[in-house]
């Protein structure tokens, strides 16, 4: 296997002028994409990464090209300083496509925004000031998602301090998690599975149990969906696979398929206790934003998409093992993938034959994120690729 593709000259050496060069890129530079596949200058690559999980709905569909066209040439920004009615509407089906008691929407622009707005409203709301993450989980780089990811601190933190207590319950440990979580507990945040970390599925009685002590204790549970969410699991959210109900949902990445979006969901109770003033963005919450969340949602639910994801998630499993990958965890579209190879070694080995996965915080994942559009003959092409590099 060539470790060592190479990266095209023009692109990497035009960045290199005046970009920072703080990403490890890979070797290709995709010029257009359509469906679930990128066209790069020399190959077409079949995309089983997603742009990161946000290309939800593949790339170019028709639906998005005709929303974002016609919302830009109606209303391309107001701020939330004037209601709006297509806010209304992204709202309305946000709320209805959410897990039930979840009907009130803070809009936002990303991840780590929607969950720095999570844990201010968490703090505020109960008036304490501790906050517990789960061991592997990655909620953003800001000052307060930075300060409930796993091992930011020794990574790339750099803030002198986080801006509250926070302690990390371990894995499934639920003894830990009973203890853990006590009086002094303002929230709970978790990615139900985690995405950076392999799409590490977390286990169904771990889950209930951080749920049912948040319950007991007055803590807030924050269910982090920014990659999870959005039909990827085969359901609305993962919340619904576990049949866990948050005091707080934050979403993202494929929220607006490709436009920079991101919301925080609540319960009406949490939301009658904020006021005027005690949140604010200029951007969350635009019309083009808002057109397009509106479209997403419709197409995942018009097109039976999370029926596909089930069924195609499902595909991908019963191939296994295949070539290096021995076996799958995750859910629907969020799967990682283990090798009994190093998984960058394995990631390379499929870029060669013109198949695109990401890697994971664990070195022997690879990580699918693919576009819920994706079909069965993809799958037979990633098994036939994977047999190929034994
Ligand atoms: C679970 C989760 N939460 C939060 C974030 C941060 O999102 P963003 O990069 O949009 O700030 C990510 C990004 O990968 C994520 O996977």
């Amino acid at each position: 296997m060539n470790t060592q593709l190479t990266v095209p000259e023009n692109a990497r050496a035009a960045e290199a002028r005046h970009l920072v060069q703080v990403y490890a890129q890979l070797g290709i530079e995709p010029v257009a994409a359509a469906g679930v596949h990128i066209q790069c200058r020399d190959r077409q690559i079949l995309d089983l990464y997603g742009g990161h999980a946000v290309a939800g709905l593949g790339y170019a569909h028709p639906a998005i090209l005709q929303t974002l066209n016609e919302q830009a040439e109606l209303l391309m920004f107001q701020s939330n300083v004037v209601a709006l009615e297509v806010r209304a509407r992204a709202a309305d089906k946000l709320a209805a496509f959410a897990p039930t008691g979840l009907d009130h929407v803070f809009f936002v622009n990303t991840g780590a925004e929607a969950n720095e707005n999570a844990l201010r409203i968490a703090l505020k709301h109960t008036g304490r000031d501790r906050i517990l993450a789960i061991e592997h989980g990655f909620h953003g780089r800001s000052a307060a998602a930075g300060a409930v990811t796993w091992g930011a601190a020794q990574k790339w933190y750099g803030f002198p301090r986080t801006p509250f207590d926070v302690a990390f319950i371990g894995r499934n440990d639920s003894t830990a998690a009973q203890e853990m979580i006590n009086g002094d507990t303002a929230a709970v945040i978790v990615e139900l599975v985690q995405g950076m970390a392999g799409a590490y599925e977390l286990g169904r009685e771990f889950a209930e149990t951080l749920a049912g002590r948040c319950a007991e204790t007055g803590a807030l549970l924050i269910v982090d969906e920014v990659q999870s969410g959005m039909g990827r699991s085969g359901h609305p959210f993962a919340a619904d696979a576990y049949q866990i109900k948050p005091d707080l949902l934050t979403v993202a990445k494929s929220l607006g398929a490709g436009f920079p979006c991101g919301a925080v969901l609540m319960t009406s109770e949490i939301a009658a206790n904020l006021g005027t003033g005690d949140l604010g963005t200029t951007f969350g919450g635009g019309p083009l934003a808002c057109a397009l969340i509106e479209t997403v949602i419709d197409e995942i639910i018009g097109s039976d998409l999370m029926e596909n994801v089930r069924a195609v998630s499902a595909a991908l499993v019963n191939a296994l093992p295949a070539g290096p990958v021995k076996s799958a965890q995750g859910m629907g579209f969020l799967i990682g993938l283990r090798c009994s190879a190093p998984a960058k070694l394995v990631r390379d080995g499929l870029l060669e034959r013109g198949i695109l996965v990401g890697t994971s915080a664990d070195p022997a994942v690879i990580r699918l994120i693919p576009p819920l559009v994706l079909d069965q003959p993809h799958i037979e092409e990633l098994i036939d690729a994977l047999i190929d590099m034994g």
